[in-house]
């Protein structure tokens, strides 16, 4: 299979590449953005990207050939001067909109831009790397409110990708998943409160993803689920 990874240089995208890697004859196309991680193997290929750009996007899509998966794992939570907020008074403008342009836009552009790359495959799958926290049923602590608003957004556009592809990629899925904590840059100051066991390895994660993007029918498309199959509402 041939299939193209956002954000193949983050903990979980990393992972996701190494494991397609090793267990089959996959070619994968991978992006990075700020770094280029170290690794490499002969049915890899490395691309700079900022997916907030979409001329970069469109790019990308005219090069890189047909696909069978396409998988989004890019995401940010926090940089050095942003942290998820706590209150209403900690609301910085830019990093809420910072976080719709890099968690929820980017889906879409990709969903515009990539399905006639997933048009010809039989087994064509797009699968998201969204949150629970970005679940309006299950907010009970509220703060964090650019990533959750930008995951939420994100599932709509998932539920609303999977309705259209439902006429024009009917052999498509479309997923959301969540993780669970996964032991990343990204989790990594949030980590001290997690329950032991539920701290997860990268290589856990990838492997409960793949196993869930290699189950999936086009019946599935347009849900949100956890690592572990389960069903995440909305
Ligand atoms: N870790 C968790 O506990 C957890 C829990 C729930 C959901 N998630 C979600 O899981 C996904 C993967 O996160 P992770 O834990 O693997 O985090 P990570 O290690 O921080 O990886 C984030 C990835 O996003 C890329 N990225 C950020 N901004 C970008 C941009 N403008 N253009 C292109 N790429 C960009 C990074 O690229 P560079 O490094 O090259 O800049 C990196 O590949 C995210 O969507 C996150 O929200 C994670």
């Amino acid at each position: 299979m041939k299939i193209l990874i956002f954000g193949g240089s983050g903990g979980i995208g990393l992972a996701i590449i190494k494991q397609l890697l090793t267990q089959g004859d996959n070619h994968v196309v991978a992006t990075y953005h700020a770094h280029c991680p170290a690794y490499r193997h002969p049915q890899l290929e490395w691309q700079a990207l900022d997916i907030t750009n979409e001329a970069q996007l469109l790019s990308l899509s005219a090069t890189v050939g047909s696909l069978d998966w396409v998988i989004n794992c890019v995401g940010v939570l926090h940089d050095s001067s942003h942290q998820p907020e706590k209150n209403l008074k900690s609301i910085d403008r830019d990093w809420f909109l910072t976080s719709i342009e890099t968690n929820a836009l980017p889906t879409l552009l990709i969903a515009k831009h990539f399905g006639a790359n997933l048009k010809p495959s039989l087994f064509a799958k797009l699968a998201v790397v969204s949150a629970r926290v970005g679940s309006i049923s299950d907010n009970k602590l509220g703060g964090w409110y650019s990533y959750r608003s930008s995951k939420a957004a994100l599932n709509m556009l998932i539920k609303g990708i999977s309705i259209e592809w439902r006429r024009l990629l009917p052999q498509a899925c479309v997923l959301a998943l969540h993780p669970g904590t996964t032991d990343t840059q990204l989790s990594a100051p949030f980590q001290a409160n997690v329950a032991a066991g539920k701290l997860f390895s990268p290589e856990y994660v990838a492997d409960c993803f793949i196993k869930l993007i290699e189950q999936s029918t086009p019946e599935d498309s347009g849900i949100f689920l956890a690592y572990d199959g389960s069903v995440i509402a909305w």
